[in-house]
């Protein structure tokens, strides 16, 4: 028998819908929401409203260009939580109004657990048990993923995400935003031993975040107090040696972790996987230490409905079906 399933995410400024057919990804359209560049960050309400707008070319966009009709549809997988209440009523709603019309299975899919299923959309998947450094906007975990539907958080960040200190960051430097990949490309020309920032030190493998940037906004008043085009003429050096910090704060609990539970399958996952300084400093310790690593393509590390779908794939293998009333979670956990 085969499965079909539409993924739809809508969590955060990213209107999506993919399709999966036999646990292959056939198509992952996206609308990405830019009006929030404008206001230096993503506006609730706002986003609310794209989604309203986007949602159904999304839907549409994803059907027709993979030759998907709505009658070959299995279930429908949607995000649940976590994410903005508004932003995921507009996912939620209308994946259940259309589950309910087509009279199939209504799946619903939690977005820090896809982002790590991300995985299993490509060869070569982990094997289990591994480790996943999930990394973005709002969560920075470290998880001991035991199957496709047995997730452990092992650490996690107490106050900050690490791409907030990211987009936090890059707002203090002028960059726009989400300034993650802005830093990242100054990262790549500058150098990264230049500056000291103080990292801050949880215990056992959890992280904070919140003080890095209060030490950058310090550095950058000092600095600009004698120079005011210190930030111009340093911005490659400055970002360069920031990224080192968060990066090496991010990579020294994650050894901690491969240590203390003898695993060296290692993955990374989220919207700063996407970081090149992250992806090359992971290669480094995978030959280091003989980690066997995984790091999604591009397009699965930021948010999309591919990971959406997967997840709804092995959750439809295993009948694991949500009912109608069942809501959005902004603050649902794994
Ligand atoms: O997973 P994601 O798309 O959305 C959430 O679920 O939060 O992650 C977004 C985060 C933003 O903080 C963004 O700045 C960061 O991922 N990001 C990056 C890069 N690309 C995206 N951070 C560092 N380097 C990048 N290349
Ligand atoms: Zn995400």
């Amino acid at each position: 028998m085969s499965t079909t399933i539409l993924g739809i995410e809508s969590s955060c400024d990213e209107t999506s819908a993919a399709i999966c057919v036999n646990g292959k990804v056939v198509n992952n359209i996206i609308a990405t929401q830019s009006i929030h560049t404008q206001f230096g960050g993503v506006v609730p309400e706002l986003a609310s409203r794209a989604h309203q707008k986007n949602i159904i070319p999304v839907v549409h966009e994803a059907l027709n260009s993979s030759g998907i009709e709505r009658k070959d549809l299995s279930a429908i997988a949607f995000t649940q939580g976590p994410g903005l209440l508004g932003a995921l009523l507009v996912g939620s709603s209308f994946s259940k109004a259309m589950s309910m019309a087509l009279g199939i299975p209504l799946i619903s899919v939690n977005h820090m657990e896809a982002h790590i299923l991300a995985h299993f959309i490509d060869e070569p998947k982990p094997a289990f048990p591994f480790l996943c450094l999930t990394v973005s906007g709002g969560h920075t975990q470290i998880v001991h993923v035991k199957s496709h539907h047995e997730f452990i958080v092992i650490g996690q960040t107490k106050d900050d995400a690490v791409g907030e200190a990211f987009d936090k960051g890059a707002k203090l430097l002028g960059l726009p935003y989400p300034g993650g990949p802005y830093i990242d490309e100054h990262a790549e020309k500058g150098d990264p031993k230049r500056f000291n920032f103080a990292e801050s030190n949880m215990p056992d493998l959890d992280y904070s975040f919140s003080g890095i940037k209060t030490s950058l906004l310090y550095f950058l008043r000092d600095n600009s107090k004698n120079d005011p085009s210190f930030i111009e003429h340093n911005i490659d050096d400055i970002c360069a040696s920031y990224q080192h910090t968060l990066l090496n704060m991010l990579l020294k609990k994650l050894m901690k972790a491969a240590t203390q539970l003898k695993i060296s399958r290692i993955a990374i996952a989220g919207g700063v996987s996407a970081n090149r300084g992250l992806r090359s400093e992971l290669h480094e310790l995978a030959k280091k230490r003989g980690w066997e690593i995984f790091i999604p393509k591009f397009e699965y590390c930021t948010d999309n409905a591919a990971m959406i779908a997967i997840s709804g794939h092995y959750k439809y293998i295993d009948k694991r079906f949500s009912e109608l009333n069942t809501s959005p979670e902004p603050r649902m956990t794994i």
